[in-house]
């Protein structure tokens, strides 16, 4: 930390009335923090995010209508199934312009909460369904924007992942999975890139609001991860501010014209909170302003032609080919002609979602325009609207697309969600297209086979049609350049390279959180835990619409000799894993290389496999690299919740390298001698037999109950072989006064307990 900046803050710190330090507790007003002139405390611009600047012509106008243009990028669904950290911190740096060019500190983004069920409203607006690849893709975006003097915010923390009941709803989720699957993007993305701050999220989680949770903000965030910025809230996610403070919680969002800041006084006051608590939590506040404000700001200007480029090569490495049968992609002058082009998308394209990310774009381009601008002089370009975007039962425009289609060589059929479909605050009921969509697919197929579905969406969507469709590429929400991606693709000037960072189901009811989604009566319980996503489909054998990690491209890639440093390794080493890619095909392109680890013999339950690691490689035809992944014991271990502690347990283990998760190529065994020293964990509601089968406790049990155990003991044996009944072996010692008729005491009891927690054992 900066010795100069330090010494600022304690000297402003110390001339801050008490009234002073709780106003700098809550916004100015929409979108900005508290100044304090006297002190030339600046106030910083905090604004929407995530794929795109959100401005307000001042801070104290909404957000809403009259924002400032700026590049809208290709949502987090789209970013995420580029499987690209350079990428991603590439789109960071672009927006990191724009917000330096715009005056904006802080961006408000991104979000890396996973994707629990297919319905969550805002879906579009995280990654992925993975801890692993969500927090990634959020440390490189975080690191991307922070790069060029600009702050983020990574939101919302924590387990915000339903919109119904938003402001109230409890995430009942066991502290295992809340470790394992849903801090662990955070705690990847603070811990690689120390965002300037973090969202509170609206939602409570295991009964306590996440914006006065001593256990996340203080305990998690700060002391476990070392996180040195500061917690904004959720707008208007305050519900206690004194106990917010007392929690860690810096700044509420937005200003409530100091009606809280009121209450921090007076809590001050009467005692109930220590003002070296608020000091604090001032402290922090001061050093990200001061740290903000002092930044050299660049020469930056919004670079609207070359940012919009820029999104449409994002978009291009975000595509994802789900089906290409009969390789009727790329289109070529000498496989077609003419192309019929079909669905108002292609004219009125949808790019985003609905809710507080909306962009007002510099300029939206649409895939009629691009084409007839790019391909118009080679090919015959038809067109047909298809579908009514506005009335979802309106049927009357399929006949006309039909006859266009059968005249055409080749189909493009542009379909998928409509903007209502998918937004912040609403949760979806299901996961259908359109009636009008969907019945327009299967005429169209039947009209004509060389048929392309072209799909807009931003979260996953059930395609009845699939297995009589030949091909289906996936183009997500892609932003202000989307349609210019998507013709990169179609034509192959792309080779498409996006996999699914999310499963796509056949139907909802095969979903993991079907039972448990969206809430009951406010609680949203986590009954699936851990096995989310592609965890859910392996361990319950359920064959999915397209896996996890699936994507094609028009090349092929060959995964050879894979090698590991060491096939014995113990938690303190680092283990290496290489594997030689080759491009088979006659194209140059890019394979994620995906790297699973399934726990072969394991105390507690786990996943069949999980991602662990990705690579993105480039290759040209005949080509091949060697690429190298390291891992360490964290990357073996699971989340003791009993012991509240990771583990890195000894046994076997499969790492398995793939193309998708259902798409294994490779795969070695590997032993690991764990060394942890970790506690027995043995309490009063321990079974007897526990205690007894440990050979340290044994001789506990032997000293407070030898009467009643010699019963047990075999004529000529010794008490360490003694046979107990299945009764007795599976009480829990908290009954042994009563069952051993008094031979021990509650103290007694108490006494062993106490004794054995020092007692550890290597798992
Ligand atoms: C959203 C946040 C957003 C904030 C400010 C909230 O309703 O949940 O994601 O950053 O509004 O617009």
């Amino acid at each position: 930390m900066n010795e100069n900046l330090n010494r600022e803050v304690e000297e402003l710190l110390h001339q801050l009335t008490l009234e002073e330090k709780a106003s700098l507790c809550s916004g100015r007003d929409d979108w900005s923090s508290q100044s304090i002139e006297r002190l030339n405390i600046p106030w910083i611009w905090m604004s929407d995010g995530p794929h795109g600047l959100r401005r307000a012509p001042a801070t104290n106008k909404p957000g809403y209508g009259d924002q400032l243009p700026a590049t809208c990028f290709p949502t987090a669904s789209a970013l995420a199934a580029s499987w690209d950290v350079d990428l991603i911190y590439d789109v960071g740096i672009a927006l990191g312009e724009e917000c330096q060019a715009l005056d904006v500190n802080v961006l408000l983004g991104p979000g890396v909460n996973i994707k629990r069920s297919v319905l969550g409203g805002r879906n579009f607006e995280y990654f992925s369904e993975d801890p692993i690849l969500s927090g990634e893709m959020g440390a490189a975006f975080i690191n991307g924007v922070q790069s060029q003097g600009v702050g983020t915010s990574l939101k919302h923390f924590v387990a915000n992942n339903v919109e119904t009941m938003r402001m109230y709803a409890n995430s009942d989720v066991d502290s295992r999975t809340l470790h394992e699957i849903y801090l662990k993007p955070f705690e990847i993305a603070v811990k690689k890139a120390q965002p300037w701050t973090i969202m509170a999220c609206y939602n409570r989680v295991q009964g306590e609001y996440g914006t006065q949770s001593p256990f996340l903000l203080t305990k998690t965030l700060k002391n476990d991860w070392g996180f040195e910025g500061i917690v904004i809230s959720d707008w208007f996610a305050v519900v206690d501010r004194v106990e917010g403070i007392k929690s860690g919680m810096h700044i509420e969002m937005p200003g409530t014209n100091k009606v809280n800041d009121s209450l921090i006084v007076e809590a001050v006051k009467n005692g109930d909170l220590k003002e070296e608590v608020l000091d604090n939590i001032v402290r922090d506040i001061l050093r990200v302003v001061l740290k903000a404000q002092s930044l050299e700001k660049e020469d930056a200007d919004q670079k609207i032609e070359e940012h919009h480029n820029f999104a449409r090569k994002v978009v291009g490495e975000s595509i994802t080919l789900l089906k290409n049968e009969n390789a009727l992609l790329p289109i070529s002058k000498d496989k077609y002609k003419t192309i019929a082009v079909i669905g108002e998308f292609a004219i009125n394209p949808r790019y985003q979602g609905n809710g507080s990310s909306e962009v007002k774009p510099v300029q939206i381009d649409n895939v009629m325009d691009i084409l007839r601008e790019e391909y118009g002089e080679e090919y015959t370009i038809t067109y047909s609207r298809g579908y009514d975007l506005k009335d979802d039962n309106n049927f009357t425009f399929i006949e006309d697309a039909v006859e266009i289609s059968k005249k055409a060589d080749i189909v493009l059929v542009l379909a998928g969600l409509p903007l209502h479909y998918e937004s912040e605050g609403i949760d979806r009921t299901h996961i259908n297209m359109p009636e009008s969509h969907n019945k327009l697919i299967d005429k169209i197929n039947k009209a004509n086979e060389k048929t392309v579905v072209v799909l807009t969406n931003g979260s996953a969507v059930a395609m009845p049609w699939a297995e009589n469709t030949n091909t289906v590429v996936e183009s997500w929400l892609g932003g202000q350049a989307g349609a210019g991606g998507v013709v990169d693709v179609l034509f192959g000037k792309v080779n498409p390279s996006g996999k699914l960072a999310e499963t796509f189901p056949k139907k909802l009811e095969d979903t993991p959180s079907f039972f448990n989604f969206p809430a009951e009566e406010g609680n949203v319980l986590y009954g699936e835990r851990m096995f989310v996503g592609y965890r859910y489909y392996d361990e319950k054998k359920i064959e999915p619409l397209f896996p996890f990690g699936h994507g094609l491209s028009y090349t092929t890639f060959d995964y050879k000799n894979i090698a590991v440093s060491d096939k014995k390794i113990t938690d303190t080493t680092e283990l290496s894993v290489s594997v030689v890619i080759k491009n088979t095909g006659s194209k140059k392109g890019k394979e994620v290389i995906q790297l699973y680890l399934t726990d072969k013999e394991s105390r507690l339950q786990r996943p069949k496999k999980e991602l662990k690691r990705f690579s993105k490689v480039e290759l040209n035809p005949g080509e091949e690299k060697e690429i190298t992944f390291k891992l360490d014991a964290n990357d073996f271990s699971y989340f003791d919740s009993k012991r509240n502690m990771w583990i890195a347990e000894s046994g076997q283990f499969d790492i398995l390298l793939g193309s998708s998760s259902r798409d294994i190529r490779q795969k070695e065994t590997i032993t690991l001698n764990s060394t942890q020293k970790v506690p027995l964990g043995f309490d009063e509601y321990t079974f007897f037999s526990e205690y007894w089968n440990n050979e340290e406790t044994r001789e506990f049990l032997k000293e407070i109950v030898p009467v009643w155990i010699s019963q047990f003991v075999p004529e000529g044996k010794t008490m360490d072989e003694a046979v107990f009944q299945d009764f007795f072996i599976e009480h829990p010692l908290i009954k042994m006064p009563y069952i051993t008729n008094g031979e021990c005491s509650a103290e007694d009891i108490k006494e062993l307990v106490k004794k054995s927690s020092s007692i550890t054992f290597t798992p």
